[in-house]
């Protein structure tokens, strides 16, 4: 069956506008999950459906695709797209860090393999109203799910000054994060900021033209808040661990991330379950659990080919990493 990635006419066509999300290593991911007929498999990041669809050709006949997204429209669209495989979905609005309870409430038993390929979407990326973008003139928003309180412009207005820039230092890896701050406080004092463009142009401001960047003066600063709203590191380390126990023995856990503050994680959360040391104490104080229940299946983490690249340039930050359950 043609995904309607694949198919001659345009995911526009089907459902107004939404900008294309081509799923990212999706050969290379693959070839770890190797998906199989009848298997039970869990998209942990839906999106747009895109590496779901492929799961489900592979899954044929008799296999179940469990999906979650924490953001209700994209679960919408992955849904009309996965349409023709509605009897062989469960697609759930929910935050991925909740699975072992979504999947204890399905009463499955142990699942064949689990994909989560982190970040944002390009559908929220895009799409403007989202206020995602430092290119945009949106309200800044920057909630991947839009049923949460918190946004952008809750914490630039509401944040005090130190907090913001402990922030915008952490998540942005921004070295102006001090003087990005100051200028965001001193902003506020005036008028509130509720525009992408107010902040970006505050940013670009405070930081002048210092350093010599390849990339926009607010990249970073956006970066930081987007993670913050979304809380999107917070448990990440957790959800690996509390998940493995839901994979068969042989089951495969396939990671794609998009920034080295993930990928830490990912990495890390790989090496203790593989029984490694991941403590910085000297041998004889480390209490790491050193039971090995995984075997990481890439010693160091794969990104895109050129090919991929040349038609995916948002492949380009791209990291994935893949577990094996231990027997
Ligand atoms: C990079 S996209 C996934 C794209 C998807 N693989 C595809 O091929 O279309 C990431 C998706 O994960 C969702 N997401 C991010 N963090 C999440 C979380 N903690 N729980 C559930 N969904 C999450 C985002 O809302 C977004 O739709």
């Amino acid at each position: 069956m043609k995904s309607i990635w694949q198919a001659d006419m345009t995911y526009n066509s089907l459902n107004s506008f939404v900008p294309e999300h081509l799923p990212v290593m999706q050969e290379k991911a693959f070839e770890f999950l190797q998906c199989k007929p009848g298997g039970t498999y869990v998209d942990a990041t839906l999106g747009m459906g895109g590496h779901a669809w492929s799961i489900l050709e592979k899954i044929q006949p008799g296999g179940l695709l469990i999906g979650l997204d924490r953001d209700k429209e994209s679960l919408e669209k992955a849904r009309l797209h996965l349409l023709p495989y509605s009897d062989s979905t469960r697609l759930l609005h929910e935050n991925f860090k909740n699975l072992p309870l979504v999947l204890n409430n399905l009463g499955l038993g142990l699942i064949d393999g689990i994909l989560v390929d982190l970040g944002v979407s390009s559908f929220q990326l895009l799409m403007p109203e989202r206020g995602f973008s430092f290119q945009s003139d949106a309200m800044l928003d920057m909630r991947m799910d839009r049923t949460q309180y918190m946004t952008a412009a809750n914490l630039v207005n509401e944040l005090p000054e130190e907090r913001l820039a402990d922030i915008i230092y952490r998540y942005g890896e921004e070295r102006y994060s001090r003087r990005i701050a100051a200028a965001i406080v001193a902003a506020r004092d005036t008028a509130r900021i509720t525009r992408c463009s107010q902040l970006a142009a505050i940013v670009s401001r405070a930081i002048g033209g210092r350093g010599s960047r390849p990339i926009h003066p607010a990249t970073r600063t956006f970066q930081a808040l987007r993670i913050a709203v979304n809380q999107e590191l917070e448990g990440l380390e957790e959800f690996f661990v509390n998940t493995l126990p839901f994979l068969k023995p042989g089951g495969r856990l396939v990671a794609i991330s998009f920034h080295s503050l993930e990928d830490r994680i990912v990495k890390r959360a790989f090496r203790m379950l593989a029984g490694h040391c991941v403590c910085d104490r000297p041998a004889d104080l480390c209490s790491c659990p050193r039971s090995e229940r995984a075997r990481v299946l890439t010693p160091r983490p794969l990104t895109a080919g050129d090919a991929e690249l040349a038609v995916n340039p948002r492949a380009r930050s791209a990291k994935l990493r893949a577990l094996e359950r231990n027997s």
